[in-house]
């Protein structure tokens, strides 16, 4: 009796999930061409009425799975209709090949039209960077889901990635594979000390550029082509070796000299020491456990753990084999200080004191444990279910949903909580948060068909890339080692 209790339940709240979702689709001609984020009545709508496109990746991957693949395919072809094909010339304009943050319907005058926001509405006026990596990782989700690579093969498509990859892939000032990039330029979309080589945005950039060269057409691209393949070894590299941190790494670093010259340095960013927080990773590191920085730079290595990151390293198989696995370990292993009574964090810990006042301006959406400074954001079960089927430990993405399911429903799917434990609705949280359902139905049916996980993830590099991984790379590892 008790057990067909707890099957209503799950039916009920999965039911209201659906409904929520639905009523959140937006209609452009008529036709479905996105999700808004969130749809709270009981609030001032400010810019959650439009639809975000690294939010409306939840929506359309369950959108994918139940094949309801003509919304997404509408907002493909619409949001690349959006991505300006121009040089600008106007510099306080958005570059060629960006794609928006967001997009709203607008009506005049009978007509109706799109309208994008690439951060000139959003507070901190940030460029959306990772929207164009998300946008296409969803055109392949998408030719995965229907099996069909006509859409990416036509022109305007083409053009599109091709876009994208050159603003990637652009002659740059700095020296490093990674893409250099604002702060606030990704999910957390306001200043939090995440500008220079933020790792969301690395393994972002890291899938996207597997997902256009499994989609460009040889023909007219040689050029991008190659850079890809020039970059992704490289890049790969340098994420596995220098953001790496488990108890063997943090040692190694310990012990770092400074002020190396030349090539023969072995603390290639010059960290000093007293720049990390050893004794609290001495006790927070897990024998077998690691995880990848949020941040590596000149004199800059951000230890917090990412969890957007981190979760997507394993997904998109950014991280070896042995990385993965001590990253869910981890997860795990830590589990009451990152996920706690509603999964996941965003990252962990929080900034506080003076490090809060200086490093995100004295937000007071960002205060210590709350909203990007360490909240809860539900969304990420979906990647943290992902991950843990990847890495086959199913049974933490199950207890993630158990402690979800009934509050996120109970509290009517809040953006995101407060709190150590994640125990507080999140102070300023929308209610139905669009990517808080979608990213709750998702991870179900994640569970429900560990097949789905192909429509976000990746095989290991084809080895004849591996081997294009400079000398230099290698070079480093060894000396790590030998330290
Ligand atoms: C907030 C979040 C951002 C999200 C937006 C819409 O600004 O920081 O990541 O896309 O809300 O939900």
């Amino acid at each position: 009796m008790q057990r067909i209790n707890e099957l209503l339940t799950e039916e009920t709240i999965e039911a209201s999930a659906w409904k929520a979702l639905e009523k959140s689709i937006l209609y452009y001609k008529g036709r479905p061409v996105g999700t808004v984020a969130a749809y709270d009545v009981s609030v001032e709508a400010l810019n959650y009425d439009q639809c975000f496109i690294r939010d409306f990746v939840s929506s359309a991957l369950i959108f994918l799975l139940k094949g309801r693949t003509d919304i997404v395919r509408n907002f493909l072809e619409e949001t690349l209709k959006l991505q300006p094909k121009e040089r600008q010339l106007d510099a306080y304009k958005p570059s060629r090949g960006l794609i928006p943050a967001s997009f709203k319907v607008v009506s005049d005058n009978g007509e109706e039209y799109l309208e994008a926001d690439f951060g000139e509405h959003a507070i901190a006026r940030v460029t959306p960077v990772d929207s164009c990596l998300w946008w296409i990782l969803l055109l392949r989700a998408y030719v995965v889901a229907t099996k069909d690579i006509s859409i990416a093969y036509q022109p305007e498509f083409q053009t599109g990635i091709r876009l994208i990859m050159e603003i990637c892939l652009a002659n740059r000032f700095d020296m490093y594979p990674t893409l250099l990039v604002p702060d606030g330029a990704c999910m957390i979309d306001r200043r939090l000390g995440i500008y220079g080589h933020p790792l969301e945005l690395q393994v972002l950039f890291y899938a996207a550029l597997r997902a256009a060269r499994e989609m460009l057409i040889c023909q007219g691209n040689q050029d991008v082509i190659e850079a890809i393949d020039n970059r992704l070894p490289l890049l790969c590299a340098h994420i596995r070796q220098h953001y790496w941190i488990d108890i063997n790494r943090l040692n190694a670093i310990y012990r770092f000299r400074s002020e190396e010259y030349g090539k023969t340095a072995v603390n290639l960013f010059n960290i000093y020491v007293d720049s990390i927080p050893y004794y609290e990773l001495d006790k927070w590191l897990p024998k077998k456990g690691g995880y990848l920085a949020g941040n590596v730079g000149p004199s800059q290595l951000d230890t917090r753990f990412f969890s957007l990151g981190n979760l997507m390293a394993i997904i998109s198989d950014l991280a070896t084999e042995e990385q993965a696995q001590a990253i869910i370990n981890l997860i795990e292993e830590r589990w009451e200080d990152l996920v706690g009574d509603m999964p996941i964090k965003i990252c962990y810990p929080a900034l506080e004191s003076e490090e809060y006042r200086i490093v995100t301006g004295c937000d007071p959406k960002n205060i210590p444990w709350s909203y990007h400074n360490a909240g809860s954001w539900p969304v990420l079960i979906w990647m943290l279910t992902a991950a843990s089927i990847k890495t086959n430990k199913p049974y933490l993405a199950t207890k993630a949903l158990e402690i979800a399911q009934t509050r996120l429903f109970e509290d009517e799917w809040p953006e995101y909580y407060d709190g150590k434990k994640g125990r507080l609705i999140g102070k300023q949280a929308r209610k139905y948060q669009t990517w808080t359902i979608a990213g709750f139905l998702l991870a179900k049916e994640l569970i429900k068909n560990r097949s789905y996980l192909s429509l976000v993830s990746f095989d290991e590099l084809p080895p004849e890339l591996i081997s294009r991984a400079c000398e230099f790379e290698i070079g480093n590892v060894d000396r790590y080692m030998s330290r």
